[in-house]
Protein backbone atom coordinates (compact mmCIF):
# COMPACT_ATOMS: atom_id res chain seq x y z
CA UNK A 1 0.00 0.00 0.00
CA UNK A 2 1.70 3.38 -0.93
CA UNK A 3 1.21 5.99 1.59
CA UNK A 4 0.45 9.41 0.84
CA UNK A 5 1.25 12.59 2.90
CA UNK A 6 -1.08 15.55 3.43
CA UNK A 7 -0.30 19.23 4.05
CA UNK A 8 -2.72 21.66 4.85
CA UNK A 9 -2.72 25.15 3.45
CA UNK A 10 -4.21 27.47 6.14
CA UNK A 11 -5.96 30.15 4.88
CA UNK A 12 -8.93 30.31 6.75
CA UNK A 13 -12.16 29.83 4.52
CA UNK A 14 -9.83 29.13 1.51
CA UNK A 15 -7.84 26.48 3.25
CA UNK A 16 -7.03 23.73 1.06
CA UNK A 17 -5.57 20.05 1.72
CA UNK A 18 -2.13 18.98 -0.66
CA UNK A 19 -2.25 15.56 -0.98
CA UNK A 20 1.00 13.46 -1.90
CA UNK A 21 2.17 10.61 -2.72
CA UNK A 22 1.61 7.62 -5.32
CA UNK A 23 -1.13 6.63 -7.06
CA UNK A 24 -3.58 9.77 -6.46
CA UNK A 25 -4.67 10.17 -10.28
CA UNK A 26 -6.32 6.90 -9.71
CA UNK A 27 -8.16 8.15 -6.63
CA UNK A 28 -8.37 11.67 -7.82
CA UNK A 29 -12.29 10.85 -8.57
CA UNK A 30 -12.97 9.65 -5.54
CA UNK A 31 -11.01 12.36 -3.86
CA UNK A 32 -13.11 14.77 -6.05
CA UNK A 33 -16.26 14.13 -5.78
CA UNK A 34 -17.19 14.86 -2.38
CA UNK A 35 -16.48 18.74 -3.77
CA UNK A 36 -18.82 18.31 -6.62
CA UNK A 37 -21.95 20.18 -7.06
CA UNK A 38 -23.19 17.84 -9.46
CA UNK A 39 -21.08 15.36 -10.98
CA UNK A 40 -19.10 16.64 -13.69
CA UNK A 41 -16.12 18.33 -14.32
CA UNK A 42 -13.36 19.68 -16.94
CA UNK A 43 -9.97 18.69 -17.16
CA UNK A 44 -7.74 21.30 -18.84
CA UNK A 45 -4.19 19.96 -20.26
CA UNK A 46 -1.43 20.26 -22.81
CA UNK A 47 -1.19 17.69 -25.28
CA UNK A 48 2.20 15.83 -24.10
CA UNK A 49 0.18 15.45 -20.77
CA UNK A 50 -2.83 14.30 -22.55
CA UNK A 51 -0.97 12.04 -24.22
CA UNK A 52 0.22 9.89 -20.85
CA UNK A 53 -1.65 10.53 -17.93
CA UNK A 54 -5.28 12.08 -19.10
CA UNK A 55 -6.38 8.07 -20.09
CA UNK A 56 -5.94 7.65 -16.04
CA UNK A 57 -7.66 10.70 -14.75
CA UNK A 58 -10.54 10.02 -17.17
CA UNK A 59 -10.69 6.24 -15.83
CA UNK A 60 -10.85 7.00 -12.32
CA UNK A 61 -12.97 10.25 -12.74
CA UNK A 62 -15.65 7.42 -14.79
CA UNK A 63 -15.45 5.30 -11.77
CA UNK A 64 -16.71 7.53 -9.07
CA UNK A 65 -19.49 8.32 -11.42
CA UNK A 66 -18.10 11.92 -12.59
CA UNK A 67 -18.23 12.67 -16.46
CA UNK A 68 -15.63 14.80 -17.95
CA UNK A 69 -14.70 16.65 -21.42
CA UNK A 70 -11.04 17.72 -21.73
CA UNK A 71 -9.77 20.68 -23.28
CA UNK A 72 -6.01 20.26 -24.94
CA UNK A 73 -3.64 23.17 -25.18
CA UNK A 74 -0.48 23.37 -26.69
CA UNK A 75 2.41 23.05 -24.72
CA UNK A 76 4.80 24.99 -23.45
CA UNK A 77 5.06 28.65 -22.07
CA UNK A 78 3.56 30.42 -25.19
CA UNK A 79 0.10 28.79 -23.52
CA UNK A 80 -0.05 31.79 -20.99
CA UNK A 81 -1.31 33.98 -23.34
CA UNK A 82 -4.20 36.08 -23.80
CA UNK A 83 -4.82 33.99 -27.31
CA UNK A 84 -4.83 30.46 -25.36
CA UNK A 85 -6.84 32.02 -21.93
CA UNK A 86 -9.98 33.55 -24.78
CA UNK A 87 -10.03 29.95 -26.17
CA UNK A 88 -9.91 28.24 -23.46
CA UNK A 89 -12.56 30.32 -21.45
CA UNK A 90 -14.52 29.75 -24.79
CA UNK A 91 -14.05 26.19 -24.37
CA UNK A 92 -14.78 26.19 -20.73
CA UNK A 93 -17.95 28.01 -21.52
CA UNK A 94 -19.29 25.66 -24.41
CA UNK A 95 -18.70 23.10 -22.48
CA UNK A 96 -21.29 24.57 -19.83
CA UNK A 97 -19.40 25.32 -16.82
CA UNK A 98 -20.98 27.04 -14.41
CA UNK A 99 -19.53 28.82 -11.25
CA UNK A 100 -20.81 26.18 -8.92
CA UNK A 101 -18.19 23.40 -11.04
CA UNK A 102 -15.30 22.24 -10.33
CA UNK A 103 -12.39 22.43 -13.38
CA UNK A 104 -8.94 20.15 -13.00
CA UNK A 105 -5.92 21.28 -13.91
CA UNK A 106 -3.54 18.59 -14.86
CA UNK A 107 0.11 19.60 -16.07
CA UNK A 108 2.69 21.17 -15.27
CA UNK A 109 2.96 25.64 -14.11
CA UNK A 110 1.64 26.45 -17.12
CA UNK A 111 -1.32 24.91 -17.57
CA UNK A 112 -1.84 25.43 -13.62
CA UNK A 113 -1.34 29.38 -13.90
CA UNK A 114 -3.60 29.36 -17.30
CA UNK A 115 -6.53 27.57 -15.34
CA UNK A 116 -6.02 29.17 -12.56
CA UNK A 117 -6.46 32.22 -14.00
CA UNK A 118 -9.41 31.13 -16.04
CA UNK A 119 -11.34 29.49 -13.60
CA UNK A 120 -10.55 32.95 -11.25
CA UNK A 121 -12.43 34.87 -13.92
CA UNK A 122 -15.19 32.64 -15.67
CA UNK A 123 -18.32 33.51 -14.70
CA UNK A 124 -17.05 35.94 -11.78
CA UNK A 125 -15.00 32.82 -10.49
CA UNK A 126 -15.69 29.02 -10.46
CA UNK A 127 -13.43 26.39 -8.30
CA UNK A 128 -10.35 23.94 -9.51
CA UNK A 129 -8.70 21.38 -8.60
CA UNK A 130 -4.67 21.33 -9.25
CA UNK A 131 -3.37 18.06 -10.47
CA UNK A 132 0.82 19.08 -11.17
CA UNK A 133 2.51 16.90 -12.78
CA UNK A 134 5.51 18.73 -13.03
CA UNK A 135 8.17 18.70 -10.15
CA UNK A 136 8.12 22.20 -10.19
CA UNK A 137 4.78 22.30 -10.01
CA UNK A 138 4.34 19.97 -7.42
CA UNK A 139 6.56 21.74 -4.93
CA UNK A 140 6.16 25.40 -5.83
CA UNK A 141 3.53 26.77 -8.26
CA UNK A 142 0.45 24.19 -7.75
CA UNK A 143 1.04 26.08 -4.22
CA UNK A 144 0.11 29.59 -3.33
CA UNK A 145 -2.38 30.57 -5.18
CA UNK A 146 -0.73 32.88 -7.84
CA UNK A 147 -2.14 32.57 -11.65
CA UNK A 148 -1.63 34.62 -14.68
CA UNK A 149 -0.52 34.91 -18.06
CA UNK A 150 1.89 36.74 -19.83
CA UNK A 151 2.45 39.72 -22.23
CA UNK A 152 4.68 41.13 -24.46
CA UNK A 153 5.73 43.25 -21.79
CA UNK A 154 6.64 40.18 -19.18
CA UNK A 155 5.93 37.37 -17.33
CA UNK A 156 3.05 36.80 -15.18
CA UNK A 157 1.95 40.36 -15.58
CA UNK A 158 -1.43 39.54 -15.67
CA UNK A 159 -3.44 37.17 -13.58
CA UNK A 160 -4.63 36.83 -9.87
CA UNK A 161 -4.61 35.30 -6.65
CA UNK A 162 -7.15 32.59 -6.97
CA UNK A 163 -6.36 29.29 -4.80
CA UNK A 164 -7.55 25.70 -5.79
CA UNK A 165 -9.48 23.75 -3.37
CA UNK A 166 -7.64 20.68 -3.32
CA UNK A 167 -4.05 19.56 -4.99
CA UNK A 168 -2.80 16.24 -5.64
CA UNK A 169 0.38 16.26 -6.02
CA UNK A 170 0.92 12.30 -7.88
CA UNK A 171 4.88 11.81 -7.51
CA UNK A 172 3.99 8.46 -9.61
CA UNK A 173 3.30 10.80 -12.62
CA UNK A 174 7.40 12.17 -12.36
CA UNK A 175 8.32 8.85 -13.79
CA UNK A 176 7.31 10.44 -17.47
CA UNK A 177 8.86 13.60 -17.13
CA UNK A 178 12.15 14.47 -18.93
CA UNK A 179 15.31 13.99 -16.67
CA UNK A 180 15.88 17.73 -17.53
CA UNK A 181 12.53 18.63 -16.57
CA UNK A 182 12.87 16.77 -12.83
CA UNK A 183 16.20 18.37 -11.97
CA UNK A 184 15.18 22.12 -12.82
CA UNK A 185 12.26 21.64 -10.75
CA UNK A 186 14.70 20.38 -7.71
CA UNK A 187 16.59 23.16 -7.73
CA UNK A 188 13.01 24.92 -6.24
CA UNK A 189 13.28 22.28 -3.62
CA UNK A 190 16.32 23.19 -2.56
CA UNK A 191 15.53 26.50 -2.32
CA UNK A 192 13.52 26.20 0.84
CA UNK A 193 16.10 24.34 2.48
CA UNK A 194 18.90 27.72 1.80
CA UNK A 195 15.75 29.87 2.71
CA UNK A 196 15.67 28.73 6.46
CA UNK A 197 15.93 25.53 7.21
CA UNK A 198 20.19 23.81 6.90
CA UNK A 199 18.84 20.85 7.99
CA UNK A 200 16.47 20.36 5.08
CA UNK A 201 19.78 21.22 2.83
CA UNK A 202 21.48 18.44 4.72
CA UNK A 203 18.40 15.94 3.71
CA UNK A 204 19.06 17.67 0.29
CA UNK A 205 23.35 16.94 0.27
CA UNK A 206 21.93 12.65 1.18
CA UNK A 207 18.79 12.40 -0.94
CA UNK A 208 19.08 14.50 -4.20
CA UNK A 209 20.74 11.85 -6.30
CA UNK A 210 17.80 9.34 -4.95
CA UNK A 211 14.75 12.21 -5.58
CA UNK A 212 16.15 12.64 -8.55
CA UNK A 213 16.04 9.01 -9.55
CA UNK A 214 12.88 9.01 -9.30
CA UNK A 215 12.60 6.60 -5.24
CA UNK A 216 8.83 7.29 -3.92
CA UNK A 217 9.76 7.40 -0.40
CA UNK A 218 12.65 10.80 -1.08
CA UNK A 219 10.41 12.44 -3.61
CA UNK A 220 7.20 11.88 -1.34
CA UNK A 221 9.16 13.67 1.37
CA UNK A 222 10.92 16.25 -0.89
CA UNK A 223 7.51 17.43 -2.48
CA UNK A 224 5.42 17.04 0.91
CA UNK A 225 8.15 19.47 2.68
CA UNK A 226 8.69 21.98 -0.02
CA UNK A 227 4.68 22.21 0.26
CA UNK A 228 4.55 22.71 3.74
CA UNK A 229 7.23 25.14 4.05
CA UNK A 230 5.95 27.58 1.36
CA UNK A 231 2.50 26.58 2.33
CA UNK A 232 3.64 28.51 5.80
CA UNK A 233 5.30 30.87 4.49
CA UNK A 234 2.26 31.27 1.91
CA UNK A 235 -0.03 31.61 5.22
CA UNK A 236 2.44 34.56 6.53
CA UNK A 237 1.73 36.85 3.63
CA UNK A 238 -0.68 35.31 0.85
CA UNK A 239 -1.07 38.59 -0.99
CA UNK A 240 3.20 39.20 -0.34
CA UNK A 241 2.30 42.44 1.43
CA UNK A 242 5.01 42.08 3.40
CA UNK A 243 8.79 40.88 2.97
CA UNK A 244 7.67 37.45 3.97
CA UNK A 245 6.17 35.89 1.08
CA UNK A 246 9.30 37.73 -1.13
CA UNK A 247 11.75 35.03 0.17
CA UNK A 248 11.02 32.44 -2.60
CA UNK A 249 12.23 34.92 -4.81
CA UNK A 250 16.02 33.73 -3.69
CA UNK A 251 18.01 33.06 -6.77
CA UNK A 252 15.16 34.84 -8.77
CA UNK A 253 16.20 37.90 -9.63
CA UNK A 254 19.62 36.96 -10.80
CA UNK A 255 17.78 34.23 -12.38
CA UNK A 256 15.42 36.10 -14.07
CA UNK A 257 18.40 37.95 -15.59
CA UNK A 258 19.72 34.78 -17.63
CA UNK A 259 16.10 33.71 -18.28
CA UNK A 260 15.39 36.95 -19.97
CA UNK A 261 18.67 36.71 -21.73
CA UNK A 262 17.79 33.01 -22.87
CA UNK A 263 14.42 34.69 -24.33
CA UNK A 264 12.43 32.41 -21.77
CA UNK A 265 13.28 29.62 -24.59
CA UNK A 266 14.28 25.81 -23.74
CA UNK A 267 18.05 26.83 -23.72
CA UNK A 268 17.46 27.37 -20.29
CA UNK A 269 14.57 26.22 -17.84
CA UNK A 270 13.52 28.69 -15.41
CA UNK A 271 14.97 26.19 -12.49
CA UNK A 272 17.84 26.05 -14.10
CA UNK A 273 18.41 29.94 -14.08
CA UNK A 274 16.94 29.92 -10.70
CA UNK A 275 19.89 27.10 -9.45
CA UNK A 276 22.26 29.79 -10.95
CA UNK A 277 20.63 32.36 -9.79
CA UNK A 278 21.03 30.94 -5.87
CA UNK A 279 24.61 30.39 -6.64
CA UNK A 280 24.66 33.96 -7.20
CA UNK A 281 22.78 35.24 -4.19
CA UNK A 282 25.53 33.22 -2.39
CA UNK A 283 28.63 34.13 -3.71
CA UNK A 284 27.66 37.81 -3.61
CA UNK A 285 26.84 37.48 -0.29
CA UNK A 286 29.85 35.83 0.35
CA UNK A 287 31.33 38.51 -1.64
CA UNK A 288 30.54 41.57 0.68
CA UNK A 289 30.71 39.54 3.37
CA UNK A 290 27.17 38.52 4.78
CA UNK A 291 27.97 35.11 4.40
CA UNK A 292 30.56 32.53 4.88
CA UNK A 293 32.45 31.16 1.64
CA UNK A 294 32.33 27.59 2.63
CA UNK A 295 28.56 27.93 2.73
CA UNK A 296 28.66 29.34 -0.86
CA UNK A 297 31.25 26.67 -1.73
CA UNK A 298 28.70 23.83 -0.42
CA UNK A 299 25.51 25.12 -2.36
CA UNK A 300 27.46 24.83 -5.47
CA UNK A 301 28.98 21.90 -4.88
CA UNK A 302 25.46 20.39 -4.18
CA UNK A 303 23.87 22.05 -7.24
CA UNK A 304 26.90 20.66 -9.51
CA UNK A 305 26.57 17.13 -7.81
CA UNK A 306 23.03 16.79 -9.15
CA UNK A 307 23.99 17.96 -12.55
CA UNK A 308 22.68 21.74 -12.00
CA UNK A 309 24.23 24.76 -13.52
CA UNK A 310 25.79 27.47 -11.23
CA UNK A 311 27.26 29.60 -13.52
CA UNK A 312 26.05 32.19 -16.60
CA UNK A 313 25.90 29.60 -19.56
CA UNK A 314 25.25 32.90 -21.77
CA UNK A 315 27.76 35.69 -23.36
CA UNK A 316 25.57 38.17 -21.82
CA UNK A 317 27.67 41.27 -20.38
CA UNK A 318 26.91 42.51 -17.01
CA UNK A 319 25.19 45.56 -17.86
CA UNK A 320 23.06 43.57 -20.20
CA UNK A 321 22.01 41.34 -17.35
CA UNK A 322 21.84 44.08 -14.94
CA UNK A 323 19.21 46.02 -17.46
CA UNK A 324 17.60 42.68 -17.47
CA UNK A 325 16.90 43.12 -13.45
CA UNK A 326 15.80 46.62 -13.79
CA UNK A 327 13.11 45.15 -15.93
CA UNK A 328 12.29 42.97 -13.56
CA UNK A 329 8.99 44.24 -11.81
CA UNK A 330 10.76 44.54 -8.37
CA UNK A 331 13.28 47.13 -9.35
CA UNK A 332 12.72 50.49 -8.14
CA UNK A 333 14.78 53.40 -9.22
CA UNK A 334 17.84 52.03 -10.06
CA UNK A 335 17.78 50.05 -6.30
CA UNK A 336 16.94 46.10 -6.29
CA UNK A 337 15.26 43.89 -3.87
CA UNK A 338 17.25 40.75 -3.70
CA UNK A 339 17.11 38.00 -1.44
CA UNK A 340 20.66 37.82 0.56
CA UNK A 341 22.03 35.87 3.06
CA UNK A 342 23.80 35.56 6.09
CA UNK A 343 24.32 31.86 5.34
CA UNK A 344 22.61 28.05 4.40
CA UNK A 345 18.99 28.65 5.87
CA UNK A 346 19.87 32.20 6.83
CA UNK A 347 18.05 33.97 3.88
CA UNK A 348 16.88 37.47 4.16
CA UNK A 349 15.36 40.47 2.10
CA UNK A 350 17.13 43.11 1.44
CA UNK A 351 16.02 46.61 -0.25
CA UNK A 352 17.95 49.29 -1.43
CA UNK A 353 20.70 47.24 -3.35
CA UNK A 354 22.33 49.24 -5.47
CA UNK A 355 22.66 47.86 -9.11
CA UNK A 356 25.89 49.17 -9.87
CA UNK A 357 27.16 46.76 -7.03
CA UNK A 358 25.35 43.87 -8.56
CA UNK A 359 27.20 45.06 -11.84
CA UNK A 360 30.79 44.82 -10.83
CA UNK A 361 30.13 41.44 -8.57
CA UNK A 362 28.57 40.21 -12.16
CA UNK A 363 31.69 41.79 -14.44
CA UNK A 364 34.53 39.85 -11.58
CA UNK A 365 32.08 36.85 -11.96
CA UNK A 366 32.52 37.36 -15.79
CA UNK A 367 36.32 38.04 -16.19
N1 LIG B 1 2.01 30.26 -9.77
C1 LIG B 1 3.18 30.21 -9.19
O1 LIG B 1 3.34 30.49 -8.00
C2 LIG B 1 4.36 29.77 -10.00
C3 LIG B 1 5.55 29.43 -9.36
C4 LIG B 1 6.60 28.96 -10.14
C5 LIG B 1 6.46 28.84 -11.51
N2 LIG B 1 5.29 29.19 -12.11
C6 LIG B 1 5.11 29.06 -13.55
O2 LIG B 1 5.22 27.69 -13.91
C7 LIG B 1 5.61 27.61 -15.27
C8 LIG B 1 6.66 26.53 -15.42
O3 LIG B 1 6.11 25.30 -15.01
P1 LIG B 1 6.75 23.92 -15.49
O4 LIG B 1 8.21 23.95 -15.29
O5 LIG B 1 5.95 22.86 -14.85
O6 LIG B 1 6.56 23.98 -17.08
P2 LIG B 1 5.49 23.37 -18.09
O7 LIG B 1 4.13 23.40 -17.58
O8 LIG B 1 5.77 24.02 -19.39
O9 LIG B 1 5.95 21.84 -18.19
C9 LIG B 1 7.23 21.54 -18.71
C10 LIG B 1 7.14 20.52 -19.86
O10 LIG B 1 6.90 19.23 -19.30
C11 LIG B 1 5.80 18.60 -19.95
N3 LIG B 1 5.20 17.72 -18.92
C12 LIG B 1 4.46 18.09 -17.85
N4 LIG B 1 4.21 17.04 -17.07
C13 LIG B 1 4.80 15.97 -17.66
C14 LIG B 1 4.90 14.59 -17.32
N5 LIG B 1 4.41 14.11 -16.18
N6 LIG B 1 5.57 13.77 -18.17
C15 LIG B 1 6.13 14.26 -19.33
N7 LIG B 1 6.08 15.55 -19.68
C16 LIG B 1 5.42 16.39 -18.86
C17 LIG B 1 4.95 19.72 -20.42
O11 LIG B 1 4.13 19.32 -21.51
C18 LIG B 1 5.99 20.76 -20.82
O12 LIG B 1 6.45 20.49 -22.12
C19 LIG B 1 6.09 28.98 -15.67
O13 LIG B 1 5.13 29.57 -16.52
C20 LIG B 1 6.17 29.74 -14.37
O14 LIG B 1 5.91 31.11 -14.53
C21 LIG B 1 4.25 29.65 -11.38
ZN1 LIG C 1 10.84 29.71 -9.36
Amino acid sequence: MSQTSTVTVGLGARSYDIHVGTGLLAQAGALIAPLLARPRTVIVTDETVAALHVPALQASLDRAGIASDTITLPPGEGSKSFAQLAALCDGLLAHGVERKDVVIALGGGVIGDLTGFAASILKRGCRFVQIPTTLLAQVDSSVGGKTGINTAAGKNLIGSFHQPILVLADTGVLATLPPRQLRAGYAEVVKYGLINDTDFFSWCEANGAAVLAGDSAALRYAVAYSCKAKADIVAADERETQDVRALLNLGHTFGHAYEAEAGYSEALLHGEAVAIGMADAFRYSAHIGLCPAADAARVIAHLNAVGLPTRNPLPATAEVLAQHMVHDKKAEAGQLTFILTRGIGRSFVQKGVRLDDVARYLHQEAA
